[in-house]
């Protein structure tokens, strides 16, 4: 079957870097798939590219993927990328497809969900007490969209607190964080129409940032809502603040959006204490997505 790749321009440009995009097409033009590589700038991750593949359900084991990723890895290539990272479901044709393709499997990620829409009046209380158990020397604080110009600097300074997040084999980088790229990732959820919700634990004694949870909603506060990081710092864990946090967001997303029907989150497998945390506030494993990597 002929296969014909065109590179199309693609103005996804943000501040951690850019996107690269063809679609694969037959003899009559008709489109068969399409993929996506998105070559990050930011400091740290310059080594880096992540794919996207797409391949129509009917056009599927005729090399349409294959056509595809010789493609992107070979602009891969010239952005002068050390490695190519893709996520699949496990079990599905994208796990089988990367494994066929020469990528290895760097990390597993377990998908956990909490039904807000299924929460007995037991589990909202447990969730409650809690928020509302004191955490000797912390106070909880929260903001929606831009975090207050005064906990700026230190918000960017807790940001760190991902650094030794689990990550197995991935070759993720360390990214370094400023104001101005935690200004920029609130800016890049706001343009796509989505809301965010960042609780931190701070430490009274300095009133710094010693940990951090966001969570980001869809614009009209309906289906589910992701959490993105949350990390406690170093030298402030083992004090519950991350249980503390997550049980925050919880409780603010049912106030902000009681039409929400769920939230979900996703951690490493070996990422045990994280694992443990979700467990306790009542998420409930729903898949495995695997990370793969090829190595240039
Ligand atoms: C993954 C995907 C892009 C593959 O596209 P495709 O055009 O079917 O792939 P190819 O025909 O080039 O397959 C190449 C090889 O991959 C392996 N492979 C692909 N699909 C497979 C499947 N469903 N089961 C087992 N092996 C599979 C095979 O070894 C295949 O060679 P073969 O057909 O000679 O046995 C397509 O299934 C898809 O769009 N899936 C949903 C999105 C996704 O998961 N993307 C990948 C992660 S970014």
């Amino acid at each position: 079957m002929p296969i014909h790749i065109t590179a199309l321009t693609d103005p996804d440009r943000t501040s951690s870097g850019y996107r690269l995009a063809w679609l694969a097409g037959g003899d009559d033009g008709e489109p068969l798939g399409s993929a996506f590589l998105r070559v990050f700038t930011r400091e740290g991750q310059d080594h880096l590219a992540e794919l996207q593949l797409n391949v129509h359900t009917a056009e599927r084991r005729r090399r349409v993927g294959s056509r595809l990723l010789e493609t992107a890895v070979a602009a891969a290539r010239e952005a002068g990328r050390r490695s190519v990272i893709a996520q699949a479901d496990a079990g599905t044709p994208g796990d089988h497809f990367l494994a066929a393709s020469g990528f290895r499997r760097v990390l597993t990620l377990t998908y956990a969900r909490l039904a807000l829409d299924e929460l007995d009046g037991g589990a909202v209380d447990e969730i409650n007490a809690i928020v509302e158990r004191p955490h000797p020397g912390y106070r909880l604080t929260a903001w929606r969209g831009t975090v207050p110009e005064e906990l700026a600097e230190t918000f960017a300074h807790s940001r760190r607190a991902m650094d030794d997040m689990p990550m197995d084999d991935t070759d993720y980088g360390v990214v370094a964080w400023d104001v101005e790229r935690v200004l920029a990732a609130a800016k890049a959820v706001a343009d796509r129409g989505e809301l965010l919700t960042t609780v931190v634990a701070v430490d009274a004694s300095d009133g710094s940032i010693a940990g951090f949870s966001e969570l980001v909603v869809p614009g009209d506060g309906k289906g589910e809502g992701q959490h993105y990081g949350t990390g406690v710092l170093p030298e402030h864990r083992g004090h519950g603040l991350g249980r503390w946090m997550k049980a925050e967001s919880i409780r603010l997303a049912r106030t902000d959006h009681p039409e929400l029907a769920g939230l979900v989150t996703d951690t490493a497998g070996s990422n045990t204490h994280m694992r443990r945390i979700n467990d306790a506030l009542g998420y409930v494993p729903t898949h495995q997505a695997l990370e793969y990597q090829l190595d240039l």
